[in-house]
């Protein structure tokens, strides 16, 4: 089974899935990351451990269309079974979606249907809530919206801040994502068998 990570920043989800895969720990190899932005960290990381990438800048491109038609290419000739958005902060458009349908999965930082789109973090403290989370889910057209696959609740405590808030989330989604990834390749390599 193939991966390829989608990433637009730091990259630390990225990090995680790469080592785990490294590690034995996938059923499966990471073939490829692509970030949106030439200059995103994720990249750097990833090379450095061996990982093949390529930054693909959307505005190189006519529209939206042609940019994921290149997109689909790069997964086409790298024979990639799994799309995993890790950090990607784009909205995934029709010609990406219907190539790979059910087969791309997103991990947004809420208990979804709860703060979706851009700083969720942020969104929940803004709300008061005294808990959020961590979720994984299929991607659709929508923003955060598609079926969910996993949650996990992380808890607020007195005086918590966006720092604090992001670090306890971010832990949660280093354990999450590596098992739920393995989960969907275990059941693709049953539907193959
Ligand atoms: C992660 O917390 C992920 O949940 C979030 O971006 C962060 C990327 O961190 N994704 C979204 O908000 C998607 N809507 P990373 O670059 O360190 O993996």
């Amino acid at each position: 089974m193939k991966l390829a990570l989608f990433a637009s920043g730091t990259g630390s989800n990225a990090e995680v899935l790469i080592r785990s895969a490294q590690a034995g720990e996938l059923s499966g190899e990471v073939a490829l990351v692509i970030s949106d932005k030439p200059s995103a960290p994720v990249l750097a990381k990833a090379q450095a451990l061996g990982v093949k990438t390529v930054a693909i800048r959307p505005t190189s491109f006519q529209n939206k269309a042609e940019y994921e038609q290149e997109l689909v290419s790069r997964l086409q000739s790298e024979e990639v079974d799994l799309v995993v958005l890790a950090g990607y902060m784009r909205l995934i458009g029709p010609v990406l979606l219907s190539a790979y349908e059910g087969k791309i999965i997103n991990i947004h930082p809420s208990l979804l249907p709860s703060f979706p789109g851009l700083d969720a973090i942020g969104q929940a403290l803004q709300a008061d809530v005294t808990v959020t989370g961590v979720t994984i889910h299929y991607v659709d057209a929508g923003m955060d919206t598609g079926p969910i696959i996993a949650q996990r609740e992380v808890p607020l405590v007195e005086g918590e801040t966006h720092e604090t808030l992001a670090k306890k989330i971010q832990a949660v989604e280093h354990k999450l994502y590596p098992t739920v990834v393995n989960q969907l390749l275990h059941e693709k390599l049953g539907e193959e068998s």
